[in-house]
């Protein structure tokens, strides 16, 4: 099975194509965590775990969702971590989840994608992000090729001293930055709930037409990037900038369908 977490669907879009060649099922875990049912899988084989870099590791709902959920001993276990730069410490998160778990660890692998952190960030002009998408593409067939034969994936050794000041800071980042409160919606917004549907902690709630934000937020940017008004912001520094709207709409505006 390939598991995907999302948020602007930089990591939907390589799970969709690692399941395409692999010929596996796809699963959103936010259909679970949604529910809040603890799935318990019974296939033994092949899973391949996808989901974005957050703080140089991957995003702790996928990480928090692997801990809860049930799987076979002794299942396969690739980690696809989708980045604007870096992967970081995933590796050797990966193989101790995977210890933990009795999972056996196929390594893990980075695939550079569009950046999507626009409270902090930018996301670059459409064509650039474009060829970013397209040589992720060959990458993706590389890696699912590799996962394909059974073999192991390449991952680089994490030292001690990175893997413990990285989980600090990602630790404190959690804590105290993924906070809503920056959050608002502006005279543009159209009532068009697009945010409340697609938020996958389900952590906003519309009041007089308008949304509002609670606690639960992975700052995962897919409401502010994806408001099809352009009416979200955050803070003081979001303003007039670039959203970034997803890699199909992005390659769809060469590859019209
Ligand atoms: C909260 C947050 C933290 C991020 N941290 C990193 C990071 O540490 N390194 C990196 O290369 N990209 C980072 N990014 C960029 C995303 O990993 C990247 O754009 C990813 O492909 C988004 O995937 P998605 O569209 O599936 O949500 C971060 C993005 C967000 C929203
Ligand atoms: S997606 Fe944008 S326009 Fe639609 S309700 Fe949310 S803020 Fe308003
Ligand atoms: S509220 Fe937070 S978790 Fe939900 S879509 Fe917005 S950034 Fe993502």
């Amino acid at each position: 099975m390939v598991f995907y977490f999302s948020g602007t669907g930089n990591s939907r879009f390589v799970a969709r194509n690692i399941a395409r060649v692999l010929g596996q099922e796809l699963a959103d875990i936010t259909e679970y965590t949604k529910k809040q049912e603890r799935p318990v899988f019974c296939e033994t084989g092949v899973y391949v775990f996808v989901c974005p870099s957050y703080m140089s590791a991957p995003a702790r709902s996928m990480t928090d969702f692997i801990e809860w959920a049930g799987f076979p001993s002794g299942i396969k276990a690739y980690f696809i971590v989708t980045c604007a730069a870096s992967m970081g410490i995933t590796p050797r998160v990966a193989s101790e989840l995977c210890t933990k778990k009795g999972f056996e660890y196929m390594g893990a692998a980075q695939i550079e994608m569009p950046q999507n952190y626009i409270a902090l960030f930018n996301t670059k002009q459409v064509e650039e992000n474009i060829d970013i998408i397209e040589k992720a593409e060959i990458e993706i067939e590389r890696i699912s090729g590799l996962i394909k034969e059974g073999k192991m994936i390449e991952t680089k050794k994490i030292g001690a001293v990175e893997y413990s000041v990285t989980k600090w800071v990602r630790d404190v980042y959690y804590k105290d930055f993924m906070k809503t409160a920056k959050f608002r919606a502006t005279d543009k917004c159209i009532s068009c709930r697009k945010c409340v549907n697609i938020c996958p902690l389900s952590n906003i709630s519309m009041k007089d037409d308008r949304p509002v934000w609670g606690r639960n937020c992975t700052h995962c940017m897919a409401c502010i990037n994806q408001c099809p008004a352009d009416a979200i912001e955050y803070g003081k520094g979001t303003a007039g900038k670039p959203r970034y709207k997803g890699p199909d709409s992005t390659l769809g505006a060469k590859r019209p369908s």
